[in-house]
């Protein structure tokens, strides 16, 4: 079992897909990825979050972020499964569901935690950068859905500090202010955020969001 942490570079894995055979650092390319595993094909949180992520894909595309899918059950059972989430979720997945049935993916990023169950892996989420670093790790119980729009939200978090010299403060969201990262100088903050800032504290610098 393998501990991923954050700014470790993702580990790479070939695995079958609903999708066909991936290597998973070459079917990344330079894109953002989310990963997230389910505990088992056929259950009904699950069912419910696939569907939310075929419904949400054309956001993760409008980010440039590769979404795919793991659970230990195999293709043929992904493939019927997708028919049930298709139906009954109003929605078309159009993403690949890693089909990890000795479970190898799962050890590598540590997907399984047995006191919680023995045969399933559990909610596990990674987000991982176009330099295939990871940028965040989550982990839900089986009984709690996750929520999408929260990880949108981290997506748009972590894409600002990629692409600005900033920060995103408690329950941000889009169009928000944003915090100046500690690292820039105040002489420097005129110049690098032309709509201006507020100092509130030396170390509590905001400005309005610099994409806006
Ligand atoms: C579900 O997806 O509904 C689920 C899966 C495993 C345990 C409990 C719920």
């Amino acid at each position: 079992m393998a501990t991923v942490r954050l700014g470790d570079i993702a580990p790479d894995f070939e695995a079958e897909t609903s999708q066909g055979k991936i290597k998973f650092h070459e079917w990344l390319g330079d894109s953002w990825c989310i990963l997230f595993s389910h505990p088992a094909d056929f259950t009904p949180v699950c069912t419910t979050e696939l569907g939310t992520v075929a419904n949400y894909y054309p956001e993760f595309q409008k980010r440039n972020v590769k979404v795919i899918a793991l659970s230990v059950d195999g293709v043929a059972s992904h493939m019927e499964w997708i028919k049930d989430i298709n139906e009954t979720q109003n929605t078309t997945v159009n993403f690949p569901i890693i089909a990890d049935e000795d479970k190898h993916v799962a050890m590598l990023y540590d997907m399984m935690h047995p006191n919680a169950s023995e045969s399933f892996t559990v909610r596990s989420v990674f987000i991982i950068g176009p330099d295939k670093k990871i940028k965040l790790t989550l982990t839900y119980p089986a009984s709690t859905g996750r929520n999408f729009d929260e990880l949108l939200r981290v997506i748009d978090s972590l894409q600002l500090t990629a692409n600005y010299s900033v920060a995103t403060p408690a329950n941000w969201k889009d169009g928000d202010p944003v915090v100046i990262s500690p690292s820039i100088k105040d002489e420097d903050i005129a110049a690098k955020f032309p709509k201006g800032s507020e100092r509130i504290k030396p170390y509590l610098r905001m400005t309005p969001q610099p994409n806006k």
